[in-house]
Parts: C-alpha cells; sequence; structure tokens
C-alpha cells in the first residue's frame, strides 16, 4: 500500500544553494497539494528514501518532521507515515489565497446546496422537540438513540429505502464516517481483520480504515459494480460498498452481483456494509431498495443526512443484525455516549412532520435542473466526453481522453477560476491503473455555471491536447 520511490519523483539539485531538507520539503509539499501523493497514502521509510536519494537518513526525518507538525503528513505509531488524511480539500482547494479568489465556478460534489437547508421547518421541529421530548431523552442511557427517532427511522427506512429493521437494530450515529468507525472496530474485533473496498470508492473509508490500522485492499469496480468474483478471490471477510449509486462512478449494483455478494458473505461468515449516501436523489426512477431489505443478517446499513440535509447536521444511522447490537452499544459507551438527545429529539419531529419528505421533494427538483444542465454544458462543450452512471445524486463521473493527466487538468483548470476533481482522489493507492476521469459535483452549481465552467474546461483540454 506503499508509495513507491519512483513515484515520489523527488529530484534534487546539489548545485543549489538551498538546503537539502527545504528542497525534500518543497517536493514533499507540492506532491500533496497537487495530489500526486493522495491522502492516506504511505510514504516510503525514512531509510529507503535517503538511500535512493543518496543523501543521510536525518535529513528526511527532519523534513518528514517538519511536514508532520505542518500536517501534510501524519505520523503513525511503528508504522511509518502517510499523507495526512485530512490534507484533501486543503491541497485542492486552497494552494494559495490568490486563487481562492479567483474561482468562479466549484464542482465540488462532496455538500449539497447548504442554502436549500429548510431553516423554517428545522425551527418548527426544534420548538416541538422542546415541547413533546420526555426527560429520558436527555438521559444518559439512549447510548443508541432515543426511542421516538429509532422507531420514526424504522418507518421512514421501510417505506424510502426497503430496510427490513425493528427500532431495537438501529443505532443513531453522527453521520456515515463515524457510524463505519464505530461497526469497523466492532469487525475486527469479532477476528475479522481484512476489509474489502471499492476501487474506485470514498476516500474517507480508505482514511477512517488506515487511522484504525484496519487492513484493506481495493476490488475493482465495473458498469455492474464491485467484482464479486475478485472479491471471492481474496481473504476479505467484510466488503463496503455503495450499492445504490457508486462512488464516485455512479453505476449500480446489479441485482445479480447483488445476491452474488450476499452469498460471498454468507460463505466466508462475513459481512457487507452498506453506505446509502445519496440513494434519495434518484431524478429518473424510484431507487432501488437497499441491499440489507435481501440479507439483514448479513448487512450492515448506513445512513446519513449529510447529502440529503447538510453535512453539518451530523446526524445518521446504522441498521444493524441483532449479534451485532449489544457489541456496538458497549463500544458506543465510551466513544461519544451517544449522539444529543436533544437533536435527535429534532430530527424525530422532522421525520414524523413530513418534513423531510417536503424537503426532498423540492431539493430532488433543483437538483435535477442542476444535473440536466451539466449534461447539456458537456454535450455543448465536450460533446466526446462520455459519463458514466445513472441519474441520481449530486455528481457526475466524467471520462477524459485516454493519456490526459488528471492533475494537470485539475491545476490548469483552477488557474483558470474552475475547480474540478480528479478520479485520483478516490483510487486504493497502488490500485491497477484506470482511464482518467473527473468527478463533477452540481449540489450548488447553476445550469449557466456549469456552462461557464465546462465551456473553460474544454479551452484547457483542447490546449493540452494541442501540446501533445
Ligand atoms: C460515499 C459517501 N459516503 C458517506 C458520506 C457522508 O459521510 P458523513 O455522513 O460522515 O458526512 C459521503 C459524503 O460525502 C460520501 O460521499
Amino acid at each position: 500500500m506503499g508509495t513507491n520511490l519512483r513515484e515520489l519523483l523527488i529530484e534534487l539539485d546539489r548545485s543549489k544553494p538551498r538546503r537539502l531538507r527545504a528542497q525534500i520539503e518543497d517536493e514533499l509539499r507540492d506532491a500533496v497539494r497537487s495530489g500526486r501523493l493522495p491522502p492516506g497514502a504511505a510514504l516510503p521509510s525514512s531509510r529507503a528514501l535517503a538511500t535512493d536519494l543518496g543523501i543521510t537518513r536525518g535529513v528526511v526525518v527532519d523534513a518528514y518532521d517538519q511536514l508532520i507538525a505542518e500536517g501534510y503528513l501524519l505520523a503513525r505509531t511503528g508504522a511509518g507515515t502517510i499523507v495526512n488524511p485530512a490534507s484533501r480539500r486543503d491541497s485542492l482547494e486552497s494552494p494559495t489565497s490568490q486563487r481562492i479568489d479567483r474561482i468562479d465556478v466549484d464542482f465540488y460534489g462532496g455538500e449539497p446546496d447548504l442554502e436549500l437547508f429548510p431553516r423554517a421547518a428545522w425551527a418548527r421541529a426544534t420548538r416541538a422537540a422542546m415541547q413533546t421530548m420526555t426527560a429520558r431523552d436527555i438521559a444518559y442511557g439512549n447510548v443508541a438513540g432515543i426511542p421516538t427517532l429509532r422507531a420514526a427511522l424504522a418507518d421512514y427506512l421501510g417505506r424510502v429505502r426497503r430496510v427490513d429493521t425493528t427500532p431495537d437494530r438501529i443505532v443513531v450515529t453522527s453521520g456515515f464516517n463515524h457510524a463505519f468507525n464505530l461497526v469497523s472496530e466492532v469487525l475486527r474485533s469479532s477476528g475479522r481483520d481484512l476489509f474489502a473496498v471499492e476501487d474506485p470508492g470514498y476516500d474517507l473509508t480508505r482514511y477512517g480504515l488506515e487511522l484504525l490500522r484496519i487492513r484493506h485492499l481495493g476490488i475493482a469496480v465495473d458498469h455492474d459494480g464491485i467484482d464479486v468474483d475478485a472479491l471471492r478471490r481474496t481473504q476479505a471477510r467484510v466488503a463496503v460498498v455503495t450499492p445504490a449509486h457508486q462512488s464516485p462512478t455512479g453505476v449500480v449494483l446489479t441485482a445479480e452481483r447483488r445476491h452474488e455478494l450476499i452469498d460471498w458473505a454468507g460463505a466466508v461468515d462475513g459481512f457487507v456494509i452498506e453506505d446509502d449516501y445519496d440513494a434519495e436523489y434518484r431524478y429518473d426512477r424510484r431507487p432501488i431498495g437497499s441491499l440489507q431489505g435481501l440479507a439483514p443478517d448479513r448487512v450492515i446499513y448506513i445512513g446519513t443526512m449529510s447529502k440529503t440535509l447538510a453535512p453539518g447536521v451530523r446526524i445518521g444511522w446504522m441498521v444493524v443484525p441483532p449479534t451485532l447490537v449489544d457489541r456496538l452499544n458497549a463500544l458506543r459507551r465510551v466513544h461519544d455516549g451517544s449522539t444529543s438527545g436533544i437533536l435527535q429529539a429534532t430530527f424525530a419531529n422532522f421525520l414524523y412532520n413530513g418534513d423531510l419528505d417536503r424537503h426532498l421533494r423540492r431539493s430532488r427538483h433543483v437538483y435535477r435542473t442542476r444535473r440536466d444542465g451539466l449534461i447539456a454544458a458537456l454535450s455543448r462543450w465536450l460533446p466526446d466526453a462520455e459519463t458514466q452512471g445513472i441519474a441520481a445524486g449530486l455528481h457526475v463521473f466524467v471520462n477524459l481522453p485516454v493519456g490526459t493527466d488528471e492533475i494537470e487538468v485539475v491545476d490548469r483548470a483552477v488557474a483558470a477560476g474552475v475547480r474540478v476533481y480528479p478520479l485520483a482522489q478516490y483510487r486504493v493507492p497502488n490500485g491497477p491503473p484506470l482511464p482518467p476521469a473527473l468527478v463533477l459535483g452540481y449540489g450548488s452549481v447553476t445550469p449557466d455555471q456549469s456552462d461557464r465552467g465546462i465551456r473553460v474546461l474544454a479551452d484547457v483540454l483542447a490546449d493540452l491536447q494541442a501540446r501533445r
């Protein structure tokens, strides 16, 4: 999983007066900023890098220490140095403050439009919570969540996502990543210590596993979703998937693969973790039901309000097989105790009043228009560009011409005022090569902005093509 020395491409100029340590620092800093060294990537040991560069080890150790202090790198006790997972947005967003001023269109896919947050309905739900909340709702002891919210969620998830559950199998959390970290620890301690993740896949899943020091490997994704044959050839007993709308390719896990995946989990006495992050946004038809509905004893279902409402709400949930409930709750008690009872009571009212359904109806329409705007801009300015995936979620996956350097496209587009995001961000380090692609979010991008942004992108690509 480590970055090899060739990929680092550090070249020292010994004729320069600048000290070697400063040169190494500059090179590594640039590699992190440009995304060439992706977040979570493991660096070579200081000894290996020093040998490769023909310098003393102390110089490399000092350079690593400096970059750890600056937040670019992270030292993991006994396990080497990695690129700080939290460096992602900084690296891609703010190489200099000048650039930020000049950004006209940002195709960031990680957030919904925060301006659409239903403030009035949320305020009503907060007031109702204060009136209806029981004293026990804010006591210690509701580790898995307050009863009213778990009942409301069981109803909502059964209705909207065909999740098969009762309230006692639901654990309320602060979002997907929180739930994922908790359940990963529980599964690891049950002896299932090798995880499979989608490649390409959601980067924070990998960083979570890195930080928990859980071994994991990438499994290819094709037009039908994760390659279950490839998964079977591994020793993994936990697979993390995004079946409704694969992140980032946008494909749906086919019915056949769903059954294969569940059979695999049974055969290895393992589990599938279903990340159902944006399934409520499907624009051409009703979304396919959850994977969990097919095998409630083998699938851990995780949902979140980060895409549907706003990430700052920090609310999510997992639906777990009964065998895991007690262990999860025991771990939860020492982690953060529980999710705020006041937030939960508010959200329960929001669900019961039908406010989430109303918000989804309204925002689905907005995002559909924005998606159509982006697709129209792509066919206008980049008619040969191939997009992948279904009409859903908040991002579009766009293939670039073979041989294009994604990072160069990103850098040049940013310099021209348009921020786009490379497939590289979603790749497992040292995975097999894939054709270059971009992941373009449209949650906060109007059709006019898409038109301007894609026009710039087309100019950048034409310019690069002409130079080749
Ligand atoms: C694939 C995927 N899963 C989950 C999430 C949400 O995570 P959280 O609920 O921790 O905010 C995101 C957000 O970008 C995502 O892209």
